[in-house]
């Protein structure tokens, strides 16, 4: 992927950390599965299926703690 997309972990505030956070989760998806097409399919089982909601939730929740660290707990 050539585009940058990815400039800093850094953000002003934690709910901004949890949108990237969320990014982080989705371009994972997306540098894993490349195909919108085939992504377009599968977007139809896990958005209805309990446990791939809570696997996505904890693969967000992993990239949360990355970014709070970087960002010291946005702290001061
Ligand atoms: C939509 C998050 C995994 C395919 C979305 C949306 C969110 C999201 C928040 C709604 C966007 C909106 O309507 O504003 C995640 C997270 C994932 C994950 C956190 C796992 C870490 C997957 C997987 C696939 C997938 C495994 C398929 C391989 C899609 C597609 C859409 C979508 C096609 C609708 C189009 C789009 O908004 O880009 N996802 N997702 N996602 N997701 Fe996922």
């Amino acid at each position: 992927m050539s585009h940058m997309w990815l400039e800093s972990l850094i953000t002003e505030n934690a709910q901004q950390g949890f949108e990237l956070a969320m990014k982080l989760s989705r371009m994972g998806v997306k540098y894993t599965q490349p195909s919108d097409e085939v992504r377009g399919k599968l977007r139809s089982s896990y958005e209805e299926n309990a446990d791939s909601l809570i696997a996505s939730s904890q693969v967000v929740a992993i990239n949360f703690q990355t970014v709070a660290a970087a960002n010291n707990y946005w702290r001061s």
